[in-house]
């Protein structure tokens, strides 16, 4: 296999990475972007939509909402039927936000009309422009409908969900209001006829496959490879806002390390990619509890302590991203046992999350946070050196307090020159090494 197709590997792995996370980023909605992806794009062939416009409704469907992240998420978490209005005027930003982070993709700039007009209304009442009839375009037409109907036959905290005759009153009175005539009537023909298949995974994850396959050119470059975890990891920061750039900074100390150890090659990409992606399963956390100031209960504890499994959980269904699973699974582990969610201790936690631990650590430490402020970053390399052997691994303790003073001090800058081949090495992230799966000693070269 080329190096060329390794990058399209990687790159697609990565879309289906971000398509899963924000799949189970809406809590009790869960599947519902999987589900309005099928819907749309069965509604899409039978509308005549050509495979590249159907595969762009696959992924408008599950992106349309990443602008609610960090921006309007008690809407999905609201447990009541009525919003606020202050949560309403956020919810109506999300169209622009998810269209403004698609438009960073390369590759999915085409998707930009069809996020942004995805509320819109056939009468012109929808929003962001209030475009009404044929001037909106017919992918987000198909979306407008899709996500509703999906939305109907789904329970909620604050109702149950609705049977077929409900779903199919609403669609009839909603002809010419909220839907295109011609997507209402389409939709209404394949229900009555009963051609509409149930949802299974296994199908969604074929045609996100399938999408992928006809959006991305055979050739993906490494810069935009990068680019795209930039992205994913900017959207896993936007949960927490105490801790933007957080997944980028634990990327650069990461590869330090892995400098100061010796670790080249394979172990070295490993490390960045899975420093952008260790908090992945974050997504999947209620913003409630990732925002909460002071003591939080077991339950809400429950929670932060699944996102490394989430996470990795996420990356173990996609083939060429199976080898970050570790890393990430295992980023909260302590050298002694005290960690989560397994408690290995030792040699037993990779080494890969063994280095993980101690930059996420130290970034959490010099970072302030909701509930306190920030530490210098010299008392925070006293605490990595007094918890080596005991929070964290000698070897990667090590590794982490031999960092030239200098990197910490660009850390955050926009990007230390340090780093600057790095990214031309992720699309060779193929290969497993044994040493990301234990920790035997590494020596300097
Ligand atoms: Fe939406
Ligand atoms: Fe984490
Ligand atoms: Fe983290």
């Amino acid at each position: 296999m080329t190096g060329t197709h390794s990058g399209k590997a990687f790159y697609a792995g990565l879309l289906e990475a971000l398509t899963g996370v924000m799949g189970s980023a809406k809590g009790y909605l869960n599947d519902h972007g999987p589900r309005v992806a099928m819907l749309a794009t069965q509604l899409g062939s039978e509308l005549g939509l050509n495979q590249q416009q159907r595969s762009e409704l696959v992924f408008g469907a599950v992106l349309s909402d990443m602008g609610m992240v960090g921006l309007a998420e008690d809407a999905w978490e609201n447990p009541v039927a009525e919003l606020s209005d202050e949560v309403r005027a956020r919810v109506r930003q999300h169209p622009q936000r998810s269209e403004m982070r698609a438009r960073e993709v390369p590759h999915l700039e085409s998707l930009g009309p069809l996020i942004r007009h995805h509320h819109e209304w056939w009468d012109g009442s929808g929003y962001p422009d209030g475009f009404g009839g044929e001037d909106i375009p017919l992918g987000a037409q198909i979306l407008r409908l899709a996500d509703t109907v999906t939305a109907l036959g789904a329970p909620r905290p604050q109702r149950e969900a609705l049977g077929r005759e409900k779903i199919l009153d609403i669609v009839e009175s909603g002809i010419g209001v909220e839907f295109s005539p011609t997507v209402a009537n389409t939709y209404l023909r394949l229900m009555r006829t009963g051609e509409i298949p149930q949802f299974t995974d296994a199908a969604y994850r074929h045609t996100v496959l399938r999408a992928t396959e006809h959006l991305l050119p055979e050739e993906v470059s490494p810069p935009s490879t990068n680019q795209l975890l930039t992205i994913v990891a900017n959207l896993i920061d936007a949960k927490d806002p105490y801790t933007g750039g957080h997944s980028r900074r634990v990327a650069l100390l990461a590869v330090s390390v892995a400098d100061q150890l010796g670790l080249e090659g394979h172990i070295k990409s490993a490390l960045w990619s899975v420093g952008y992606l260790h908090d992945l399963g974050k997504l999947a956390v209620p913003l409630r509890v990732l925002a909460k100031e002071g003591k939080l209960t077991d339950e809400e504890f429950e929670f932060i302590k699944a996102h490394p499994t989430d996470g990795a959980e996420i990356l173990e269904g996609i083939p060429t991203l199976r080898h970050l699973t570790t890393g990430v699974r295992y980023h909260h582990e302590r050298w002694d046992g005290g960690g989560y969610p397994e408690g290995l201790s030792g040699d037993r936690i990779p080494l890969v999350a063994q280095i993980m631990a101690v930059c996420d650590a130290y970034d959490a430490m010099t970072s302030k946070r909701a509930y306190r402020n920030s530490v210098a970053s010299t008392s925070a390399l006293e605490e990595v050196a007094r918890e080596r052997g005991k929070q964290f691994g000698p070897v990667a303790a090590d590794g982490f307090l031999a960092i030239p003073s200098d990197i910490f001090e660009g850390l955050h800058g926009s990007r230390p020159e340090a780093f600057r081949d790095i990214p031309q090495r992720v699309q060779t992230l193929r290969h497993i090494d044994p040493r990301w799966f234990t920790s035997e000693p590494v020596h300097r070269p």
